[in-house]
């Protein structure tokens, strides 16, 4: 089945991939093109829209990027966003100026009354808040557009010519700050491109077997299973797609949470392919040993992951195809749309040096994460694998601060346990982003019934972000942090005092280490 397309033109702004993604939870199939694109590329993928996105220029340049006119006859419907609204208008001749004084350049939200009889706002209340970001002020609109919507500082913060399907809005429909922005990019997409919704992922799912097996045949497939969301749902796939043809590849390096290695190694039982599990602990413990250097930690797992999984591949033998699990950010952000991305596992290590492979499967490297874990509810895996909150690569073993032991993993692995188990039964884990212990290398006095003690301290971490870039401390209410911390105290030993980290990021990292 071939979906519908919308082309997300990208002309460099910072909320390009939200655009796609907002299109994407409307069902419909859209992809991120560079503007650079050659107009008969574009034209081939038979687009029943387009959107402009924003970016950092200014049209009135000569340098700055522009649209073929050509793409305004064919009929296409297009909406621009900011400043893709202001290409529409200096294209169509219209004129975009600087804005001369403060007062028409808008940042930051808005009051913003919008034209209900236009298309792109049917259905909305007539006024709300919208993000704005522009400098510049389209200073006349071009010939055949009407204006749909303005602020106090701005006539014309939205543009449209319904006959020819041209519409355009200063602000930013796809950013949350934008009240009712997704309904306005569900309306471009259904009132006005007559999108039928037919991007889902359960049709995706039987899309996506199909061509594994066109594409694999009677071929060999070779897989490195980390037991995170992308490598999982990919071995799901191709475990439903060419079932004993995969080999799956898990090395277990012992510094998973509780009970993990199982839980991965229990999902996919369903399936009958090759599960190789590779219980590489004590080779990972003997490298480690006396490292404390956060970096060299890094370097050496990443480099041991790749050993380990180049031994288990020569065992195998020659495989037609190494598949990875890639995601469409990744895609987006090599900059073509079309380069290939080799994602080394666990972003630290780098590819395989020895494994003998003719070509490279990447099953996911269209979807978006929210899709990925979408496809893995299809495919059947459990919650507690879709949904799995971002776990380092380096596992624990950054979560024990300075050097490793077996006994102190061990340690950590229990607080976190409880510490995760708490916050699920208080539900407090669902407004969280990301949560974890950590063992510090600091140990103090306490007392414990009659006797002293000295042992460790433990850190609680808990953040809320949408991008990991930046991040706030979680406010988890005290009598939750108070149940973790007692439950801790009494059910693991050789910790008996807990902070709880009330650091964002910056200036502190989500990590300690
Ligand atoms: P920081 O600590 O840099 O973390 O604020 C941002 C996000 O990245 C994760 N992280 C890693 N993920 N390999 C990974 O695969 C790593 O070496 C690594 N270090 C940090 C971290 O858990 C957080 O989600």
């Amino acid at each position: 089945m071939s979906h519908q397309t919308v082309i997300v033109l990208d002309f460099g702004g910072q909320y390009n991939q939200l655009i796609a993604r907002r299109v994407r939870e409307c069902n419909v199939y859209c992809e991120v093109k560079p503007c650079t694109t050659p107009l008969a590329e574009l034209r081939a993928m038979d687009p029943i829209g387009i959107i402009f996105t924003g970016g950092p220029n200014s049209v009135y340049l000569d340098t700055s990027p522009r649209v073929d006119p050509e793409i305004f006859t064919w009929g296409i419907p297009i909406l621009g966003i900011c400043y893709g609204c202001q290409l529409i208008a200096h294209t169509l001749g219209g004129q975009v100026t600087e804005a001369q004084d403060d007062s028409a350049r808008e940042y930051g939200k808005t009051v913003t009354c919008y034209d209900t009889s236009c298309k792109l706002f049917k259905g909305l209340p007539d006024q709300g808040i919208s993000w704005m970001s522009h400098g510049d002020y389209m200073a006349k609109v071009p010939a055949g557009f009407s204006l749909t919507a303005r602020s106090d500082a701005c006539p014309n913060v939205a543009i449209a010519d319904e006959s020819r399907g041209f519409y355009g809005v200063q602000f930013h429909p796809e950013v949350n700050h934008t009240e009712h922005g997704t309904d306005m990019i569900r309306n471009f997409l259904y009132e006005i491109c007559g999108a039928a919704g037919d991007w889902t992922m359960e049709d995706y799912k039987c899309t996506a077997i199909d061509a594994i097996r066109k594409k694999v045949g009677s071929g060999r497939v070779l897989l490195a299973l980390s037991g995170g969301v992308d490598s999982s749902v990919v071995a799901a796939l191709l475990a439903e797609a060419i079932g004993r043809q995969l080999t799956c590849v898990f090395v277990d390096h012992g510094l998973m949470r509780l009970n993990e290695g199982d839980e991965v190694e229990a999902a996919f039982a369903k399936w009958d392919l090759h599960f190789v599990r590779v219980d590489a602990e004590s080779r990972f413990l003997l490298k480690l040993a006396g490292v404390s250097e956060p970096e060299h930690k890094r370097k050496i797992i990443g480099e041991e992951f790749i050993r380990v999984f180049e031994e288990e591949a020569r065992k195998i033998g020659a495989v037609d195809f190494l598949a990875q699990g890639t995601i469409y950010p990744d895609v987006i952000e090599s900059g073509t749309g079309s380069a290939a991305v080799i994602k080394s596992h666990h972003n630290v290590g780098g590819l395989p040096d020895y494994v003998d492979f003719k070509e490279i499967l990447e099953p996911l490297r269209m979807l978006f994460k929210d899709e990925v874990r979408q496809l893995g509810r299809e495919l059947g895996l459990p919650e507690y694998l879709v949904s799995r909150q971002p776990f380092p690569g380096p596992g624990l073993a950054i979560r024990v601060i300075g050097d490793l032991t077996k006994d102190k993993l061990d340690t950590l692995r229990l607080a976190d346990f409880v510490f995760r188990d708490e916050l699920s039964q208080s539900g407090e884990d669902r407004c969280l982003s990301q949560y974890f212990a950590v063992l510090t290398n600091t140990r103090s006095v306490g007392v414990m019934g009659d006797g002293r003690t000295y042992d460790y301290t433990l850190a609680l971490r808990a953040v809320t972000t949408s991008d990991f870039m930046t991040a706030d401390w979680a406010r988890i209410p005290y009598d939750v942090l108070d149940r973790i911390s007692t439950r801790i105290v009494n059910e693991v030993p050789g910790i008996n005092r807990i902070v709880y980290d009330i650091t964002s990021k910056p200036p502190s990292t989500i990590e300690w280490e």
